[in-house]
């Protein structure tokens, strides 16, 4: 494989993975352990759509990312874990204990029946047996879906159910800042209504006092007490399922995103070693849960596939003080750093003192992840983190991609504020207009899409290839349609502008307001609700619901309360609404649609320049929520 080490390396490397896709993509998936070589590169057709990458191959993407190792790095750290109490000792291990480690819940998993192809679901805290039991599911062909610990038990249950998990793996709690959490009795209201569910192996951790069910909980400790610390990885195709991820969806429910074995274990480890220009030894740590996609791909599978030392960090960056993280850098000297713009804004509020406390010379990249960073936040970055010499990565992608689509290369290609600049080898993006042109020329602005398959896509929504069609393959036939608008300047640089659907990422979260609304719909005093995003300086965006109550509230505050108390316990914390405007009546078009423009715009401030209302069937409505925007 060429390695790419200027800027004019990147345009020939790009030019020839566009020119010859299939080449290119056979010469990185050859450092790769293959129980048996793939016999076609690629199929594909994004009317259908189907795409399937290494067809015939076979392999388990542990060998890859634990056994191959264990020749020259066996006493390597292969994940530095950093518990929530800095006080408490972080944990070093090596690439023989994670072997070992991972072995023993495989097994523990097969002797409580899980077979190949079942699904586990895995609702745990940011604790080493997290990333084991993703990497035991992966060792015995079993599919994970890992549900973030902060969802609540209503999320749980569809995502369980969806998928239909047979096992689940939880801990009787998390620790989170100064805050315990109990997340057994929330797994035991969500098996209420779970029947598939037969078992659940818990993880004694906080020491919570929990209830167990007979015949159906077990304790993590006495399960895996006589097991053996070998277990051979099951050979599996490369097109064989490798987990689900939920993720939200402009309408109804989650989507179980698909992805599997082969493509994604290639683009998952290409692109961490090609955008962090990661280096033998260096420590790497990545901020994110291992409940979404980026600790999925650049926490446990990438970084274990390239034999790099990963850092896990239970906690928060908040506490005990705004300087943790910067704490953590110095303790493990660590040289990559990876994290989202809304840690950073809130970091930036924080009194530089918290900064200049930590030595932060170990670090040599700095990257940027689920959200467009604004110009201020990355200079700020860049000058007092990076001090000045870092260049910072700032990479687009989606849980539905798998991998980093468009980014700088660290110390290789130009970086600009603001901007996820070019797109990686292998990825073809698209800029479409409105009308569904495609826009060839540099300085336009428009749609994105992606018109040539890369081996990390998404298969298909679990149970529900139709939908999978028609959310990403039908507004612009023939290409993958991101649900991002974007620019490219006048040199060819993208920067990714946001959501043009109805999704909102409040601090680096993706969510669907079409959810928020029906959560917020559960309280009896509620007769209906529009949800839109707003511009918030910490969080991105900030969720703004207005409220048609049958009768007018008495105490707006407490229904307030009640409200977001109703959002937190359907979906969980992490969706309750910033701002709740009660209304008489929303604007809506003759036809019965509301116009999420005008909510929009109002939400934004910007009352004077709401654009034509000539079409709603009662203007008036308009004048009322202007006066009372929050
Ligand atoms: C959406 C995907 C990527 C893993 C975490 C989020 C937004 C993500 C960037 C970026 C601008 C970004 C997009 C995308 N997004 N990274 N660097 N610049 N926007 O994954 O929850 O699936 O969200 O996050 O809008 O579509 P996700």
């Amino acid at each position: 494989m060429k390695k790419i080490t200027s800027q004019s390396d990147y345009q020939q490397v790009y030019n020839e993975s566009v020119e010859q896709p299939e080449k290119f993509w056979a010469e990185v998936a050859e450092d790769f352990v293959w129980r048996k070589k793939w016999d076609k590169v690629l199929e594909w057709d994004f009317h259908k759509p189907e795409v399937k990458w290494f067809v015939g191959g076979k392999l388990n993407i542990t060998e890859n990312c634990i056994d191959r190792h264990l020749k020259d790095k066996a006493n390597q750290t292969a994940i530095i874990w950093e518990p929530n109490d800095p006080t408490k000792t972080s944990l070093h291990i090596t690439y023989q204990q994670l072997h070992d480690e991972v072995c023993k819940v495989a097994n523990m998993l097969k002797n409580n029946g899980v077979n190949q192809g079942d699904r586990v679901c895995i609702y745990l805290p940011m604790i080493p047996e997290a990333a084991y039991a993703i990497l035991a599911c992966a060792r015995i062909g079993a599919v994970h879906s890992v549900v973030f610990a902060g969802f609540s038990s209503g999320s749980l249950v569809d995502r369980i159910n969806d998928a239909g998990c047979k096992v689940v793996l939880t801990s009787d709690g998390s620790l989170r800042g100064e805050k315990k959490i109990d997340l057994k009795p929330i797994v035991d209201e969500a098996l209420q209504n779970c029947p598939g569910v037969v078992k659940t192996i818990v993880f004694k951790y906080t020491n919570s006092k929990i209830s167990m069910q007979a015949a159906r909980d077990v304790w993590w400790h006495d399960e895996i007490k006589n097991t053996k610390p070998v277990c051979e990885p099951e050979v599996m195709d490369a097109e064989d399922m490798l987990f689900i991820l939920y993720t939200s969806g402009s309408t109804g429910k989650p989507k179980g995103m698909v992805h599997t074995c082969g493509g994604y274990m290639v683009y998952s480890t290409y692109t961490f070693q090609t955008v962090f220009q990661y280096q033998q030894g260096q420590v790497y740590w990545c901020t994110a849960d291992i409940g979404w996609i980026t600790g999925h791909s650049y926490i446990v599978y990438g970084p274990l596939a390239a034999g790099a030392t990963t850092v896990m960090f239970e906690g928060i960056p908040s506490w005990p003080d705004m300087g943790r993280f910067w704490q953590v850098i110095e303790k493990h000297k660590v040289n990559i750093f990876y994290t989202a713009p809304t840690a950073i804004r809130s970091l930036e509020k924080a009194p530089l003192s918290f900064v200049h406390q930590a030595d932060l010379h170990s670090l040599k990249v700095l990257g940027s992840v689920g959200e467009p960073i604004n110009e201020e936040a990355w200079h700020w970055y860049h000058e007092h983190i990076g001090r000045s010499q870092c260049p910072i990565v700032d990479t687009w992608w989606q849980t539905e991609t798998g991998g980093i689509m468009i980014s700088p290369i660290a110390h290789v290609t130009k970086v600009k504020a603001a901007f996820a600049t070019f797109p990686l080898p292998g990825v073809q993006p698209a800029v479409m207009d409105e009308k569904g042109a495609e826009l060839f020329l540099n300085g336009v602005e428009g749609r994105l899409t992606i018109k040539f398959p890369w081996p990390s896509m998404a298969r298909t929504i679990y149970g529900d290839h139709q939908r999978f069609k028609e959310t990403y393959f039908s507004t612009f036939p023939g290409k993958y349609f991101t649900g991002d608008g974007c620019k490219r300047d006048e040199e060819g640089f993208y920067r990714i502008t946001g959501r043009v659907d109805d999704i909102i990422i409040v601090s680096g979260h993706n969510m669907g307001t079409a959810e928020i609304e029906s959560a917020i719909d559960e309280h009896t005093a509620v007769c209906e609700t529009a949800v839109v995003g707003y511009p918030h300086n910490i969080k991105g965006q900030g969720v703004y619901a207005y409220v048609i109550c049958y009768e007018a509230p008495q105490d707006e505050e407490k229904l307030r309360t009640e409200i977001r108390e109703m959002v937190s316990k359907v979906i969980g914390p992490i969706a309750k609404p910033d701002k709740i405007q009660f209304v008489s009546g929303l604007p809506k078009t003759r036809s019965g649609k509301i116009m999420r423009r005008i909510l929009r715009k109002i939400a934004e401030g910007e009352m004077n320049n709401l654009g034509d209302t000539s079409t709603l069937t009662d203007p008036a409505i308009v004048d009322e929520i202007k006066n009372g925007a929050l």
